[in-house]
């Protein structure tokens, strides 16, 4: 038995009083099973009491929901969130500046911690950090469990299972959706973007200390733009964190082959769409490299904001896979409602409650969504609503 299995929470949802961490307490609110012992923390009381009073319309006995007043700057405070608790699941970004003693509470206290993050740079360094020690206790540390990276990471798994074991295998995401950012989801990008050189040694310190896997390969190159014709649109290169993971969970599993490939790419349908889509894209990465601009442009969306209910229910995603091995050709997809908020809290919160109640594969350190959770997990999701279908094969 490990210390987290006498531990008070089966969940601790951190960051409940943010936009996306309100939509996962109510996600939970409206579907955990009933002996569900769980927990909403933030660093403000008194907003956590009116977050609770909101969950009691949709369950009333929630009144009585534990809260958790946490400090990110006060690391005691954290570590006795991360023992409280056999998951922790954190909304609280962006991750860099607020996540990484979180982390190391969870891996020293064999927690299992999930997040919402994107930013490459926070995940190789808590890799460098605590992967190790997690490995020792036990902790399952599996970041981007939103949008970023589950529906990419998954599909890509479950793509996988429809082509031949034991070959090469090519398989090309194509992602189309209709969506606006959060006021926290914009702070994250903005950061990200004035963080290229941090970025790239975490990723070289991961690179020095990581193992590869023997006699397999797995990559993810970013290949240029090209019209394609297998989704009948122009595939732009998403340089997401989105194919690292799917890389990772690769390199991890023998199921992937001999030699796996994946490539990641936004699918638009117009050309001029594209070169906008281009041209803005770089206007952003350019004016996040200037403090001033910087800190106008996060104050056009601030934190805590996001799209209302009526905007997200006209929101999309659709991920289309196609994969190629051992003479077959295989075409799916994953597919849902509002990626970034409604979908995204559906996902962290079947994560956790996966974690905390599936019969998973035996893992620990830091670990992709697939490795963790794979069939389980897929399962859940399709439950839930997210669909995953093979379109076509031969
Ligand atoms: N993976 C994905 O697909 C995906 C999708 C959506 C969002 N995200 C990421 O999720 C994160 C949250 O997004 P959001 O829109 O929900 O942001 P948000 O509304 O700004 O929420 C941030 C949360 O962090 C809390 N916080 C800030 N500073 C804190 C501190 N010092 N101590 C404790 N808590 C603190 C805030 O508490 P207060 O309420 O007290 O301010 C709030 O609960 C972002 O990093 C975003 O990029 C990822």
């Amino acid at each position: 038995m490990s210390s987290q299995d006498s531990a008070r929470y089966d969940i601790v949802l951190f960051g409940a009083t943010g936009f996306v961490g309100t939509l996962t307490a109510e996600y939970l609110a409206a579907h955990a099973p009933e002996n569900l012992r769980w927990a909403i923390a933030g660093r403000s009381e008194q907003k956590l009491q009116r977050v609770r009073e909101g969950l009691t319309t949709i369950d009333p006995a929630l009144k009585d929901l534990p809260l958790i007043s946490a400090d990110v700057d006060d690391p005691a405070a954290l570590r006795e969130l991360a023992s409280s608790t056999r998951v922790l699941a954190t909304t609280v970004g962006p991750y860099i500046t607020y996540g990484q003693e979180l982390v190391a509470a969870c891996a020293d206290s064999g927690t299992d911690y999930l997040d919402l993050t994107g930013e490459p740079e926070f995940v190789d360094l808590m890799y460098v950090r605590h992967d190790a020690r997690a490995r020792e206790t036990g902790a399952r540390l599996v970041h981007a469990c939103g949008f970023d990276s589950v529906p990419h990471d998954l599909g890509a798994y479950y793509t996988v299972q429809q082509l031949p074991e034991g070959v090469p295998l090519r398989v090309d995401g194509f992602v189309r959706a209709q969506a606006m950012f959060s006021g926290g989801t914009f702070a994250t990008v903005l950061t990200g973007f004035s963080r290229g050189r941090q970025t790239l040694a975490a990723q070289q310190d991961r690179r020095r200390q990581e193992p590869r896997p023997v006699g397999r390969t797995a990559y993810a190159p970013v290949s240029a733009p090209r019209y394609a014709k297998e989704v009948d649109a122009w595939a732009l290169p998403l340089p997401t964190i989105d194919p690292q993971v799917v890389q990772r969970s690769a390199r991890a599993l023998e199921r992937y082959g001999p030699d796996f490939r994946y490539r990641h790419y936004a699918a638009v349908k117009s050309l001029p769409v594209a070169l906008g889509s281009v041209a803005a894209m770089g206007t952003l990465f350019a004016a996040a490299q200037l403090p001033p601009a910087r800190r106008w442009l996060g104050e056009r969306v601030k934190p805590g904001e996001g799209p209302d209910e009526q905007r997200r229910a006209k929101s999309w995603f659709s991920v289309r896979f196609v994969g190629d091995g051992g003479g077959r050709r295989v075409y799916t997809e994953v597919s849902g409602g509002d990626p970034g908020y409604g979908e995204t809290a559906k996902i962290l919160a079947e994560s956790a409650l996966s974690l905390a109640f599936d019969d998973l594969p035996d893992t620990a350190g830091q670990v992709t969504p697939a490795v963790a959770m794979g069939d389980a997990l897929i399962g859940r999701l399709r439950a839930a609503g997210i669909r995953f279908r093979v379109a076509a094969a031969r």
